[in-house]
């Protein structure tokens, strides 16, 4: 990050969720993430359920509070690793079911940010946020977050950036090509880090047969 010279070790998770087996996609993450020490880590969208619903009530007894075990998970992550994590998780805020990133330093959770661009059949499973985009300081710098299908209206990252944003946190289960190309516009016009984590995969429930593209990328103001 060099607008205030500050030097950061980032990163991301690019993993393979088993659908609706939390406890066994966090085991996995940590055993990909074992020995690593960084300043911020990104995991991917819907990290630990999986991604492909077939109706509301499925990824509504999925979903928890931002003080429930996917939280107290990353909390333990986030005090091994050194690291503030941003990772997606299905968010129950009263009676609704949100696709969510979780934004946690070290035993802290700081905020959570609920997707406002839902892609395709997620309007199905999940509700839209009428919240508004945040930046936070973390670590000497301003951080962004937003999730997936966000990256294809240019108008979030601006409006992040035009809050001051250093480095973009994109937790993605991205099902088309053209994200990761994207990404170096987004970056080059806001003069941005940013960090994409996507995933692996392939998930085929319900009327859906999703293949995820991986391909996680970390690209730079100069793209
Ligand atoms: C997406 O927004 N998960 C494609």
């Amino acid at each position: 990050i060099t607008k205030n010279e500050t030097k950061m070790k980032i990163g991301y998770v690019q993993n393979n969720p088993l659908f609706g087996q939390k406890e066994k996609n966090f085991e996995e993450i940590m055993q990909l993430t074992k020995g690593i020490k960084a300043d911020v880590l990104v995991l991917s969208e819907l990290f630990a359920t999986g991604y492909t619903f077939t109706s509301k009530s499925e990824a509504k007894a999925l979903a928890e509070t931002a003080d429930g075990e996917t939280a107290q998970f990353l909390k333990q992550l986030s005090v091994e690793t050194g690291a503030t994590i941003v990772a997606g998780f299905i968010e129950k805020e009263n009676e609704m079911v949100y696709n969510s990133s979780i934004i946690i330093d070290g035993n802290t959770v700081i905020d959570t940010y609920q997707k406002i661009h839902l892609f395709n059949r997620e309007t199905l499973w999940f509700d839209v946020s009428n919240n508004p985009l945040k930046v936070y300081d973390i670590k000497g710098i301003k951080l962004g977050v937003m999730i997936c299908f966000d990256w294809f209206f240019p108008e979030v990252c601006r409006e992040l950036t035009l809050q001051g944003m250093q480095l973009l946190a994109h937790p993605s289960n991205l099902v088309l090509p053209y994200c990761q190309k994207a990404m170096v516009t987004r970056c080059l016009e806001n003069r941005i880090f940013a960090i994409t984590a996507n995933r692996i995969g392939n998930e085929k429930r319900g009327d859906d047969d999703f293949t995820f593209t991986g391909a996680s990328q970390i690209t730079a103001p100069n793209g």
